[in-house]
């Protein structure tokens, strides 16, 4: 039995095979719909949470499983003091998979380390898997490959969990570089500059103005300016309107430079990119379900011969 806790966790071999699986689910999703018939997966979700719960159930009942689960802290047992241990270990005798979504960084690996059934981490303190496969997803199957890329990454680079996620999972490919387009008090943490870009040998440069660069990039990968992971709600007034992607600013962009988002977006960018054809950030989400189906079948060793 095998968990997800961090994309990192999976080879480049075993992301292909995903990606592989989750385009050949695009191309005819019927053939998929009895896949999980008989099964059920558990959403745990002690934080909010729109696309990564969602996109998990639909993708389940996709396959022709069954769903179940809580969308709270509050509205489980956690709100009477239950442990993750004590709750996985009941989980695991009512569904057969079960993706959690927990505030506390190391809540989903405690629940594995007690948990009969594989568990999916939702979203934890540093650790968004789910959303790195989909934006490989997205990536591969919108712009035709994952190496030889120059990726801009906008927005609150210092707490984006997506972000830190993807450069991480972007760096094992050849060719890429990145740009990182934030205010000095958002820049990307050192840890990463150093862990994982210096010691990779990654090109990369840091700016402050998004429309200086928007020629030179392949992709660009807007992020939220998040209240919740601020102190002082002055700071986060001052900076949450930093980078504004706007049609206007999308001329200087390249014809074929694709917008992702992981989403929910705030004001970072303007609803008139909404129909701009390299906006993919809604297509983005729509992939989610396609790459979650992939995750489940791949966790529960039920992937049809194909
Ligand atoms: N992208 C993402 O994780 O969205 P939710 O917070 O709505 O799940």
């Amino acid at each position: 039995m095998r968990h997800l806790m961090n994309a990192l966790d999976l080879t480049v071999d075993e992301i292909h095979d995903l990606i592989v699986l989750a385009e050949k689910i695009i191309q005819d999703p019927a053939r998929f719909s009895e896949v999980c018939k008989g099964k059920k997966l558990a959403t745990c979700f002690y934080e909010p949470s729109t696309r990564t719960r969602l996109s998990f159930e639909s993708a389940m009942l996709n396959l022709g499983g069954q769903v179940l689960g809580f969308s709270s802290a509050d509205s489980s047992s956690a709100s009477k003091g239950e442990s993750v241990a004590d709750t996985i270990r009941v989980i695991s005798s009512y569904a057969d998979i079960c993706a959690m979504r927990h505030p506390k960084e190391g809540a989903p690996y405690v629940a594995s380390l007690h948990s009969k059934i594989p568990v999916i981490n939702g979203d934890g303190g540093h650790n968004h898997p789910t959303q790195t496969l989909t934006d490989l997803l997205t990536i591969k199957n919108l712009k035709g490959r994952l190496d030889n890329l120059t990726i801009g990454l906008c927005g609150d680079l210092k707490f984006g969990r997506t972000v830190h996620s993807l450069i991480g999972a972007m760096v094992r490919y050849p060719n890429i570089k990145f740009v990182m387009i934030s205010p000095e008090e958002l820049k990307i943490p050192d840890y990463i500059r150093k862990d994982t870009l210096d010691a990779n040998g990654i090109e990369y440069k840091e700016v402050n103005v998004l429309e200086d660069v928007l020629p030179e990039l392949d992709l660009l990968y807007m992020t939220r300016v998040q209240r919740e992971r601020f102190f002082n709600e002055e700071d986060y007034i001052r900076l949450k309107d930093s980078f504004i992607l706007d049609s206007k600013k999308m001329k200087l962009a390249p014809k074929d430079m694709l917008v992702l988002h992981p989403l929910p977006r705030v004001n970072e960018i303007a609803t008139d990119v909404d129909d701009d054809p390299r906006a993919v950030y809604f297509k983005q989400a729509q992939y989610g379900v396609y790459i979650r189906m992939a995750l489940i079948m791949t966790l529960l060793e039920v992937i049809p011969e194909c």
